[in-house]
């Protein structure tokens, strides 16, 4: 039906006075996991309940890709796209360029935890609303763990010597193509969160800390991406410096790896009707270096921001409330397994039913580890591409990691300047 068609028949059955107000909007969604299904499926409720109409524009899974379209589009002024999809660290980057929801979100900002609306507050403006936060989880065979009498590790060396002896074992059992461990290794974003773990969980630093300083040459810090660096090619394929979530969720979830480090969003798919590790499978907090170290995730997590060259701010305003309602949550945590930005969702019986690790979850990703992105402000970007190229290049094996860490520190400073 064309949008005229369409039109006419929303007039005829809401009345001339909703025509006016009927607008066509665009949301720009990333196409992780089920999320553009899931994100359709809402979508056609919001039409039918409002009369607008809503295209997805869909972008590529790789926040950093995601993050160079959006800065293109944002810079000309594009009006094609009235809401975007955004990661909890380009807030203070493209504050901007969005519009303030202060006002039009004053009645439903404290259903969400504090901390996340304070993510998505700059200067006082409200940039975006949050759909839901993100911390990760190492993933473990269940089944395998069981098979050869191990239990789940507490730090990266004994996540490395089960994976390595599971991986062995079961390489002799004929099961050619396992592998011990997959995460994250591509040069993006995503390599920033699992490094970030790594030297966090090290005891070396957040790389700038809270107060400004740049803390990642150090020793603790380089051991830890040494350490990771010993993964590839005896317990990790050689393609993971190539992998992104979904491409570690591939393998893990055809029954390929033993451990996987991945974000909730793998849990439900893990479970799904077409998985061969359906049911075979455990999530846990990600190890530490040392057993007296805390654990450390990288806060994650994705909100709704209207976009100020749109010409439907009030329409795209409603629906950025409606994505980010609790039921619209709810229903993403009960088929999506994402975490919701509602504290009461975390004692729902049903999310909890259909999602059994969830109410633990929230403690982790409460006491997650946030990237610099608040201090460094509009230089986050840069900041994290030259530490993933630094981590990235150790990984490939070019340079040390001290080698590489120590000219990252005088990139960092360059860039800084007299203050971030
Ligand atoms: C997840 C997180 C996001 C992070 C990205 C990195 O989508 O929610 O915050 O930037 O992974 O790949």
């Amino acid at each position: 039906m064309t949008l005229l068609l369409k039109t006419l028949t929303i007039c005829a059955v809401l009345g001339a006075a909703d025509l006016a107000a009927a607008a066509e909007l665009s949301l720009a969604a990333n196409t992780t996991g089920k999320n553009v299904n899931f994100m359709r499926e809402q979508l056609d409720k919001f039409e039918k309940q409002t009369g607008h109409k809503v295209n997805l524009v869909t972008m590529p899974p790789s926040s950093s890709e995601q993050f160079s379209q959006y800065r293109l589009w944002l810079a000309a002024g594009n009006k094609d796209v009235d809401v975007y999809q955004t990661d909890v660290i380009w807030a203070p980057q493209l504050a901007d360029q969005f519009i303030d929801l202060t006002e039009a979100a004053k009645d439903v900002v404290g259903d969400h935890f504090p901390s996340i609306i304070q993510s998505q507050t700059v200067n006082g403006k409200l940039v975006a609303l949050p759909i839901f936060t993100d911390a990760p989880a190492l993933y473990y065979r269940k089944d395998l763990l069981e098979k050869y009498g191990k239990t789940p590790p507490k730090t990266w060396d004994e996540l490395a010597a089960t994976a390595k002896e599971i991986q062995d074992k079961e390489r002799e059992a004929g099961h050619a193509d396992i592998w011990g461990y997959v995460f994250q290794a591509n040069a993006y974003e995503g390599l920033t969160c699992n490094a970030l773990e790594w030297i966090k969980s090290s005891g070396g630093g957040q790389i700038v800390e809270t107060d400004g300083s740049i803390s990642v040459n150090n020793e603790k810090a380089a051991a830890a991406i040494e350490r990771a660096k010993g993964w590839i090619g005896t317990i990790a394929p050689e393609g993971v410096l190539a992998y992104q979530e979904e491409e570690s969720r591939g393998v893990w979830q055809t029954g390929k790896a033993v451990f996987m480090r991945n974000w909730p969003y793998a849990y439900a798919l893990g479970n799904g009707g077409d998985s061969a590790v359906k049911g075979k499978f455990e999530v846990m907090p990600l190890p530490t270096a040392s057993a007296g170290e805390q654990p450390s995730s990288t806060l994650g997590g994705w909100n709704l921001a209207v976009s100020k060259y749109s010409e439907d701010q009030q329409a795209a305003i409603e629906l950025v409330k409606f994505l980010s309602s609790k039921e619209v949550q709810k229903q993403r945590a009960l088929q999506l397994s994402q975490l919701p930005t509602i504290a009461s969702l975390y004692d729902d019986p049903e999310v909890a039913a259909a999602q059994p690790f969830m109410p633990n979850w929230k403690p982790i990703f409460q006491s997650a580890v946030p990237r610099p992105s608040a201090v460094a402000k509009v230089k986050y970007n840069e900041v994290s591409s030259k530490f993933w190229s630094a981590v990235h290049n150790t990984l490939s094996g070019d340079g040390t990691a001290a080698e590489n860490l120590e000219l990252l520190e005088v990139d960092l400073t360059e860039l800084k300047g007299d203050s971030w």
